[in-house]
């Protein structure tokens, strides 16, 4: 076994959602090991949960500046190689540029940025910086989600013509009817969060699933967003119509406030040979379906799916797969890069895909904005 690869965290407090995903994922391949972190802004918040959790208490660095600066100053064979960014967006560029610059690779976040400029900027840096860079888009991860990219990879549905993906929550119902808590939450916060909350937060998986499973570029785009309040500058509710060539077109809708909604990401592509169909919130079956032949359903961890998909299980057949495998399989995929090692490029999202969302974002906004006019994508 390798020596394990020193990863350093910034953000993901024990008071995150997103955090305990990170860091189980991390582990799951044994790949990692966590040699300093931010979690919090607050030190003293930070050093209590890095107590509670036994991580080392002489590397949790009062802020990220710190942590850059200090590190610096280990040799390079004990320094962190790796730091993943999981502070609200905002936070994304400066922490991941600085990062860049000085030497380390980075697992970011989605956004990746909180505007197209910034993430433009940021892929030179990377460039220059010779870095490996993974964005998160979590469901990427999923063997049945690389399974459906092979497939469509190696023809199964033949010429696509129609893309349709969803990706609905119902959580900001909690907080949006009320205006002091729609005042207090970073999501629905433009300088914390970027200029989009529900395209920016969960439309941009959709956007990401689209593009990763089909290889195709979407090239045009007209949306129509909802605020629901005079006050909030923030949409939590919008629908895209996308063109990704003359003949292949589709949709994607997402919604923060699809009442009842837990994580409702579906992605369906529908070709001339065939469709396949996909639901986040029951991975372990992809739909291939047919005008000629009966309904077809794949399973994690058989022989017949592809080698991508079947290096994203750990275990036979009828074990489920979850978000936390979904998210190590990422985490694996950059372990294998960091080190030098031959992967494949669906085993990670990367800096093209973070520029992409943000390319995707912005257009979304320019074209709600602008009175729902078709917005061409670079
Ligand atoms: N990939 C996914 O499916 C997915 C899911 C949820 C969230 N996210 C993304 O993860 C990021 C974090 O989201 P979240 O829901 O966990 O947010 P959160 O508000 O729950 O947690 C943010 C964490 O960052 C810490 N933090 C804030 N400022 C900091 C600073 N200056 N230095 C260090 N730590 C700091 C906070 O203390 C907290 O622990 C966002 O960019 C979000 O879009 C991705």
């Amino acid at each position: 076994m390798p020596k394990k690869i020193r990863l350093g965290i910034l953000g993901g407090g024990g008071d995150s959602l997103i955090g305990v995903l990170h860091r189980v994922a991390s582990f799951i391949n044994d790949n990692y090991e966590i040699a300093g972190a931010v979690f919090n802004a607050d030190f003293d918040e930070s050093l209590n949960f890095a107590k509670e959790i036994d991580v080392p208490v002489n590397r949790i660095y009062k802020d990220f500046d710190t942590l850059v600066e200090e590190e610096l100053k280990l040799p390079e064979d004990e320094r962190i190689q790796v730091c993943s960014i999981l502070t609200p967006n905002f936070l994304h560029f400066p922490m991941a540029r600085k990062l860049l610059d000085n030497g380390f690779h980075v697992i970011c976040e989605k956004p990746m940025t909180t505007t197209y400029e910034e993430a433009l900027i940021l892929q030179k840096a990377k460039i220059k910086s010779k870095k490996v860079f993974a964005v998160t888009h979590t469901y990427t991860g999923y063997p049945m989600v690389r399974q459906m990219r092979e497939m469509i990879k190696e023809g199964a549905l033949g010429k696509i013509h129609k893309v349709d993906a969803q990706y609905y929550q119902g959580w900001i119902n909690t907080i949006i009817h009320d205006k002091k808590k729609r005042a207090s939450v970073w999501r629905l916060d433009p300088k914390k969060a970027g200029i989009s909350s529900c395209m920016g937060d969960i439309g941009v998986h959709a956007f990401n699933m689209i593009e990763y499973t089909t290889g195709l570029q979407i090239k045009s785009l007209l949306c129509d967003f909802n605020y629901l309040y005079g006050d909030n500058q923030m949409d939590v509710d919008g629908t895209v119509l996308i063109r990704m060539d003359k003949h292949v077109k589709g949709v994607i809708r997402a919604s923060q406030v699809a009442t009842g909604e837990e994580n409702g990401l579906s992605i369906a592509i529908y070709g001339e040979k065939g469709a396949l169909k996909w639901e986040q919130e029951k991975p372990n079956f992809l739909y291939k379906l047919s005008d000629t032949e009966p309904l077809q359903v794949y399973r994690p961890g058989h022989a017949y799916n592809s080698a991508l998909s079947l290096d994203g299980t750990k275990l036979p057949p009828g074990h489920p797969e979850g978000i936390f495998d979904a998210m190590a399989n990422i985490y694996l995929g950059m372990a294998r890069a960091i080190r030098g090692e031959k992967y494949n490029d669906g085993e990670f999202p990367t800096m093209q895909d973070g520029v992409r969302g943000l390319n995707f974002i912005e257009s979304t906004v320019a074209s709600h904005k602008q009175g729902n006019i078709w917005v061409n994508l670079d």
